[in-house]
């Protein structure tokens, strides 16, 4: 049973916390490149880990991400002047530049030297994947870039989305780990989502699943078999990269999908969503596909990174469709099918009142695991999933022998080889 202790320790990510001080080690995905596209464009609100921060893009392309509010009187930011190499409050004119230091503040004389005196707390950016990372741990503690093929891949090749979830990141990050759920809450759509279809859709029908489950360098790969032709079995094969990213085991030759489950605060996430192909540029149809709330991807109210099938309308949840066996939950979507059941569980799930069974595996473990990582940093331990190599994996869906070992078994299909694509049934 997980105590309040143990759930407090994995889902608060405030400064301070264990798990906080865990994720400040790693590049986080903050914002999607497009929502700050041009120099001097209006700066966005970013939240992250449960601090408001402002991000823009000076005139010369330079990136900043910074506290959200004024140094002077805690105006928002977001209300600020983007022009001229920094980002000017509009309440009395002070001005920053990317790095948060102030380099004008007009009422004060230019040779008293104030503004030099003030700087507001920013965080190193990085650009990749169409998406803008943000590091905010100590300094001499910077990883490496962040290496995960879907951010490495030419861009025709990638798609990505984000939509906000509203509850604590553990939930979301349990839902990518627990692979067991897609034989019942997505069981239809894999029939009917033209971005799921395939073989292996029809063999994870089949529910009587074995769950096998491996810890790995920057994490876990956890193994779902279930019986596919005589003698052989049908293996959906995740990862679970330390902290909060996931591989989706992927169908046919479609592409492959991921997540990122991002704590804005500790009762809300962001889901990031990645689909890649890593030897071909996606097709026009894919994309469309995509754009429109097809696959793993939603359906956004125009302006905001909410999903229009909310908890707000219990997610217009359609009875008769699941009465009918057209849908198990009576949610449209397989990702608002995750949304909705993991919002369910409330804010932050209170998990001293679970029952879990042995395939709940994957997801003891994981908890176990971050557990012990974030505990390793007090003991000055480098927590994994930093380095760049642990990130270069892949999901896979593949057909085994019977006999064989699918760690071994699958070992080339569960690197990323350039040039090569991912194994897929
Ligand atoms: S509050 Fe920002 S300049 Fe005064
Ligand atoms: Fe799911």
């Amino acid at each position: 049973m997980t105590s309040r202790e143990q759930n407090d320790f994995l889902t608060r990510t405030d400064p301070g916390t264990p798990m906080g001080n865990l994720l400040r080690r790693y590049w986080i995905p903050a914002l999607l490149s497009s929502e700050i596209a041009e120099p001097d464009c209006p700066p966005v609100r970013v939240k992250l880990l449960g601090e408001r921060l402002i991000a823009f893009r000076d005139s010369q392309g330079r990136i900043g991400v910074m506290d959200e509010f004024c140094a002077h009187r805690g105006v928002s930011l977001w209300f600020g002047r983007n022009e001229e190499n920094g980002l000017r409050c509009p309440y009395h004119g002070w001005k920053y530049d990317v790095t948060g230091q102030s380099i004008e503040v007009p009422s004060e004389p230019v040779e008293s030297g104030f503004c030099k005196k003030i700087k507001l707390a920013a965080y190193d950016c990085i650009e990749r994947g169409d998406v803008i990372w943000v590091y905010m741990g100590a300094p001499e503690q910077k990883p490496p870039p962040p290496n995960f093929e879907w951010a490495t891949v030419p861009p025709a090749h990638r798609f990505v989305s984000k939509r906000t979830q509203e509850c604590n990141w553990l939930q979301t990050l349990e839902g990518g780990i627990d692979s067991v759920h897609v034989s019942f809450l997505h069981r239809h759509d894999l029939r009917s989502d033209p971005l799921h279809v395939s073989q292996g859709a029809e063999f994870t029908r089949e529910t009587a699943v074995r769950f096998e489950v491996i810890e790995t360098k920057g994490g876990m790969v956890i193994g779902v078999r279930r019986p596919a032709m005589p003698g052989k079995l049908y293996w959906r094969i995740t990862q679970w990269v330390i902290p909060f990213h996931t591989m989706i085991p992927p169908y046919g030759d479609n592409a492959l999908n991921g997540h990122a489950f991002v704590p804005l605060d500790d009762e809300n996430c962001m889901v990031w969503c990645f689909t890649h192909h890593p030897t071909r540029s996606l097709s026009a149809h894919e994309l469309e596909t995509m754009r429109h709330g097809g696959g793993i991807h939603v359906k956004l109210v125009p302006g905001s990174f909410r999903p229009v099938l909310n908890k707000d309308n219990d997610y217009m949840i359609d009875r008769v469709a699941q009465q009918h066996h057209k849908s198990y939950s009576g949610v449209k979507g397989i990702a608002m099918q995750d949304a909705a059941i993991q919002e369910s569980c409330g804010p932050i799930q209170d998990r001293g009142k679970e029952n879990l069974v042995s395939t709940d595996n994957g997801v003891i473990m994981a908890r176990a695991r971050l557990r012990r990582v974030a505990l390793g940093i007090t003991r000055g331990e480098a927590p994994d999933g930093l380095e760049p190599a642990t990130h270069a994996v892949r999901s896979a869906a593949i057909v085994l022998p019977e006999t064989a070992s699918f760690y071994d078994a699958a070992a080339d299909a569960l690197a990323v080889r350039d040039g090569v694509a991912h194994a897929s049934v």
